[in-house]
C-alpha cells in the first residue's frame, strides 16, 4: 500500500490487566527475592521481558484448535496432526513430542553421548550446555569471532566458525558424536545463522560422517533474517527457507514455547532409527507415550497451528521490526547493545554500560535489578552468573555480561516498548550509581535460577 508504518498483524480480542506497584514495593519485593528476579512473583512485575519462552499470546485459531484436542492416551488424532505439520516443515523421519525443549535435549544427549565426548555448537544455550555436561561430555562454543563483539555489525553473527569446526573435527573426530547449531543463536544475542553457513557445517559433517542437529527454537525468526539479509533469498517464503534449513540437518531439538507460538511443548526430530528407538524408550520412562510425550492432546493442536502461523510473512516482518525498534531506541539513548538487534530480544552490554562493576560482581545483575526497581520491568542476566560457574566449581567471567530484554510474541504493544526504552534511558543517566552484587547462596548447576544475592556496598 506504500505506507511505511508496520502495524501489528492482529487485533486484540482478550486482554489481561497489568498491576502497577510503587518503587518502595518493588525494592521490598526484590530484597525478599534475594535480588534474583527469577524469584519475584510475576504479579509484582509490570512488563515481563524475562523470556520469550512460553509467554506468547496464542491466536483465536489456536484457542479454537484446543477444543479439537484428542486426549486419547495412544494414537491420538492430535498427535498425527502435529506430526504431519512438523514433518512437512522438517522432513525428519522420527518426530518425538516432549513437554519442552530441554526434555528433547536430555533425551537426545542421554541417547547419543558418552563421558569425555565433545559437542560443538555456535553457542550452547544454558539448558543445552547443562544437559551435555551432566552426561560427562563437553559443550564447546565455536561462534565466529564477530559473534563475540557486541558492537560489531555482521548480518549473520550466529554463524559457526567453520575453520575452528574443521580443525576440531580433524583433531578429535572420534570424540564428537554430533554437531549442533542454534538458530537463532540465543546466547550470542538472538543472532541468525546464514544458509551458506549451515551448508558449510553440513558439508563438514558429511566429510567426517557426523550427524548434524539444529537447536531450532527460533527457526522462523532465523528464516526471516535469511530472507531479508542473504543474497538470493528475498524471493522465497520464510517457510521454504525454513524447510531448506531443516533439510540440511539430520535432526533437531525444538522448544515449541518460542517459534511454536505455544505456551508449552517441544519435540525431538531425527532420521536415525536406532537413536529414535532409544529416545522413545527414554521418553516413555519420563515424559510419556510417544504419541503425547508429556503434552495434552490440545497442546499438540496448539503447536501444530502455531507452527503454521509462525512462518507467515506479515507476522515475521512485524516480529523482527518490533524488536529492532526497541534496539534503535536504546542505541539512541546511548545504551550499548548487541548489534544488530536479534530476533527475539535486545541484549544490553552490561559490562560496557557499567565499566566500574567487575564481572565477578555481576554487572548484568546490577542492570537487571535496576530495571526492576526503577520501572517494574523484568529482564534477565545472561552473563557471569549464568555461565561463569565451571563444572569443577571454580568461577570465571563469562565471555560477555549481558542483560536480555526478551520480547514475548504478540503480547506487548508499541507503548509498552516505548516505556521500556524510556526506562532504559533513565538507567543510562544513573549508571554510575549502580553497584555490584555478591552471591549469598547458590546451587551448583544452573545457579542463575535460584541463587540469592546481596548488594555490595558502594566502593
Ligand atoms: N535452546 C535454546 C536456544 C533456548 O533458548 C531454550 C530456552 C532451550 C533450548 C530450552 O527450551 O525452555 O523449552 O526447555 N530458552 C528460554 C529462554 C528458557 O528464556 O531463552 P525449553
Amino acid at each position: 500500500m506504500g505506507f511505511r508504518t508496520i502495524v501489528e498483524p492482529f487485533r486484540i480480542k482478550s486482554v489481561e490487566a497489568l498491576r502497577f506497584t510503587t518503587r518502595e514495593e518493588r525494592q521490598a519485593a526484590l530484597a525478599k527475592a534475594g535480588y534474583n528476579v527469577f524469584l519475584l512473583r510475576a504479579d509484582d512485575v509490570l512488563i515481563d521481558l524475562l523470556t520469550d519462552s512460553g509467554t506468547g499470546a496464542m491466536s483465536s485459531a489456536q484457542w479454537g484448535a484446543l477444543m479439537q484436542g484428542d486426549e486419547s492416551y495412544a494414537g491420538s488424532r492430535s498427535f498425527y496432526r502435529f506430526e504431519s505439520v512438523v514433518r512437512d516443515l522438517t522432513g525428519l523421519k522420527h518426530i518425538i513430542p516432549t513437554h519442552q525443549g530441554r526434555a528433547a535435549e536430555r533425551i537426545l544427549f542421554h541417547t547419543a553421548l558418552e563421558p569425555g565426548q565433545i559437542v560443538p555448537n555456535n553457542n550452547h544455550f544454558d539448558t543445552t550446555r547443562a544437559n551435555i555436561e551432566v552426561e560427562g561430555a563437553e559443550a564447546l562454543d565455536l561462534v565466529i569471532p564477530e559473534g563475540l563483539v557486541p558492537s560489531r555489525l555482521h548480518p549473520f553473527k550466529g554463524n559457526m566458525d567453520l575453520e575452528k569446526l574443521e580443525r576440531l573435527l580433524a583433531e578429535k573426530a572420534d570424540r564428537i558424536p554430533l554437531v549442533m547449531m542454534t538458530v537463532t543463536n540465543n546466547s550470542g544475542g538472538g543472532q541468525p545463522v546464514s544458509l551458506e553457513n549451515l551448508r558449510g557445517v553440513r558439508s563438514l559433517c558429511d566429510r567426517y560422517r557426523k550427524p548434524f542437529f539444529l537447536d531450532a527454537c527460533r527457526f522462523a525468526e532465523n528464516a526471516y533474517f535469511i530472507k531479508v539479509r542473504e543474497p538470493g533469498q528475498a524471493g522465497r517464503t520464510p517457510k521454504e527457507i525454513a524447510q531448506e534449513m531443516f533439510s540440511l540437518a539430520d535432526g533437531c531439538t525444538m522448544s515449541a514455547k518460542k517459534d511454536g507460538l505455544a505456551n508449552i511443548g517441544g519435540f525431538l526430530g531425527m532420521n536415525n532409527d536406532s537413536w529414535a528407538d532409544k529416545a522413545r524408550n527414554l521418553l516413555i520412562l519420563t515424559e510419556g507415550f510417544p504419541t503425547y510425550g508429556g503434552l495434552a492432546g490440545y497442546d499438540l493442536e496448539a503447536i501444530a497451528r502455531g507452527l503454521e502461523e509462525v512462518v507467515e510473512e506479515p507476522y515475521l516482518r512485524y516480529r523482527t521490526r518490533s524488536t529492532a525498534y526497541l534496539g534503535e531506541k536504546l542505541l539512541a539513548a546511548g545504551i550499548p547493545i548487541i548489534q544488530p538487534p536479534g530476533g527475539h530480544a535486545i541484549y544490553i552490554d552490561a559490562r560496557a554500560m557499567l565499566p566500574h562493576v567487575p564481572p565477578l560482581q555481576y554487572p548484568g545483575v546490577s542492570v537487571t535489578n535496576a530495571f526492576y526497581v526503577e520501572a517494574g520491568i523484568r529482564g534477565v542476566e545472561i552473563g557471569t552468573v549464568m555461565f561463569g560457574l565451571r563444572p569443577d566449581g571454580t568461577e570465571t567471567p563469562a565471555t560477555l555480561d549481558l542483560v536480555r530484554l526478551a520480547i514475548p510474541r504478540r503480547v506487548y504493544t508499541q507503548s509498552h516498548i516505548d516505556y521500556v526504552a524510556e526506562a532504559a534511558a533513565a538507567l543510562g543517566a544513573m549508571r554510575e550509581k549502580l553497584g555490584g552484587y555478591r552471591i549469598v547462596t547458590t546451587p551448583r548447576v544452573l545457579r542463575h535460577f535460584t541463587a540469592r544475592f546481596e548488594p555490595l556496598p558502594p566502593s
